[in-house]
C-alpha cells in the first residue's frame, strides 16, 4: 500500500505546475480565470461520494453553503458509493466545459483514464476529503482534506486513555469504512501502526466493513458478536456505524461503552449524544465542513495561482472523551 503522505509528497514539484501547465495549453480561459475582466461567475462540477452518514450530510451541505456564499455556480451530483457513477460525472462535467472540477473520490484506485480526459480537456481537478493513488500526480492539483492515517492513530491513542493502564490482553473488533476508501485504509493503518510500537497485548479478533452506514455497522456487529463473545473494544471508522454497533449491543444484552469500549471517527451530533450517555467512550473528530476552504482553493486554482497551493491542504481537528461530550454537544456545529 502506497504511503498517503510519502505519496501525496512525492509529486508537488511536478504536480500543480504540470496541472495548470497542461490547462494553460488546451483552454487558456480556464487557467488564468477572470474570463473578461474577472467578472465572469465560476462553473464547478462537484461529485459527493453519497449520502451514507451524518458526516457526509454535513459535508454535502457545506460544499452547497460554501458554493451560494462564494459565489460560484455549483454543478452537484450524487454517486451513491459507485465509482461508475462519479466516473459518469466526472465526465459530463467535461462535456458541459465547467471550469473546474472536484471530488471526493469513492475509492483510491481507478482514477487515472478519467483524470487524464479532464487534463486534456483543459480542466483543473481538486480532491476533497479523499485521496486517490496515481501514476500521474500532475493529474490532480491539490487535495482539500484530512489525515486519516493520523486519525487512526489519535483512535489508539484514545483506546489508551480509556483503557487506563488496563492490563492483560484487550480483545478489539474493528468495522471498517467502505472497503478501498482512503478513510478505511488508513484508519486501519494508522490504528495498527500504534498497535505494533506499543502494544502487543491488542489483538484485533474481528475485523469487516460496515460501508460506513448505521444499517452496516448494525448488522456486523451482530454477526461479530454471535462468533465472539469476548469481544472487549470496538474500533469504528465512522460514529454512524458505531451507532448501527451500538443498537447489535444492546441487542445481544451487553453495554455499549461499559462491557465494550468504543472509539469512533467523525464527531457527529448523534455521535456526541451516544457519547454523552456514556454508549462511546472516545472519538478521534473528522470535520466535514470543508466548503469555504474548497471554494477558496476553486478561486485560486480558477485565477492560475494552483502552483502556490500546497499539495495538501489539511484540516484541523480535536479529540474528545466521554466526559467532555456533555459540554462539547451544543456548540458542535454538525
Ligand atoms: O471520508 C470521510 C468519511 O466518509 C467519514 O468518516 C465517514 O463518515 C464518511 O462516510
Amino acid at each position: 500500500m502506497i504511503d498517503r503522505r510519502s505519496f501525496l509528497t512525492a509529486g508537488a514539484a511536478v504536480s500543480a505546475a504540470g496541472v495548470l501547465a497542461a490547462c494553460a495549453k488546451k483552454n487558456p480561459t480556464k487557467s488564468t480565470g477572470s474570463k473578461g475582466g474577472g467578472t465572469e461567475q465560476i462553473t464547478l462540477g462537484f461529485s459527493q461520494v453519497g449520502s451514507e452518514s451524518g458526516w457526509r450530510a454535513a459535508n454535502t451541505q457545506s460544499v452547497k453553503d460554501a458554493a451560494k456564499a462564494a459565489g460560484i455556480n455549483l454543478k452537484f451530483s450524487d454517486a451513491q458509493q459507485k465509482q461508475e457513477n462519479q466516473i459518469s460525472a466526472i465526465r459530463s462535467y467535461i462535456a458541459q466545459k465547467v471550469d473546474v472540477i472536484s471530488f471526493s473520490p469513492v475509492v483510491v484506485t481507478g482514477w487515472d483514464t478519467v483524470l487524464k480526459e479532464a487534463k486534456a480537456a483543459g480542466i483543473p481537478v481538486i480532491l476533497t476529503d479523499r485521496s486517490v493513488e496515481t501514476s500521474d500526480p500532475s493529474l490532480y492539483v491539490t487535495l482539500v482534506g484530512s489525515d486519516f492515517e493520523s486519525e487512526g492513530e489519535r483512535a489508539a491513542h484514545l483506546l489508551e486513555k480509556v483503557l487506563a493502564g488496563q492490563k492483560g490482553t484487550v480483545k478489539i473488533a474493528q468495522l471498517e469504512g467502505t472497503t478501498g476508501a482512503a478513510p478505511a485504509i488508513e484508519r486501519s493503518s494508522g490504528f495498527a501502526k500504534i498497535m505494533k510500537a506499543s502494544h502487543p497485548e491488542w489483538k484485533i479478533i474481528a475485523s469487516q466493513s460496515g460501508d460506513f452506514t448505521r444499517a452496516g455497522g448494525k448488522q456486523v456487529m451482530a454477526a461479530f458478536l454471535q462468533a465472539h463473545s469476548d469481544i472487549q473494544v470496538l474500533f469504528s471508522h465512522n460514529d454512524d456505524m458505531a451507532i448501527g454497533a451500538i443498537q447489535a449491543i444492546q441487542a445481544a444484552g451487553k453495554a455499549p461503552g461499559k462491557d465494550i469500549k468504543i472509539i469512533s471517527c467523525d464527531g457527529v451530533h448523534d455521535g456526541f449524544v451516544a457519547m454523552s450517555k456514556g454508549q462511546i467512550n472516545a472519538i478521534v473528530e473528522c470535520n466535514p465542513l470543508l466548503g469555504p476552504q474548497l471554494m477558496d482553493t476553486v478561486k485560486t486554482v480558477h485565477a492560475g495561482k494552483g502552483s502556490t497551493l500546497p499539495r495538501w491542504i489539511k484540516t484541523k481537528e480535536s479529540d474528545y472523551t466521554a466526559d467532555q461530550a456533555a459540554a462539547a454537544l451544543p456548540s458542535r456545529k454538525y
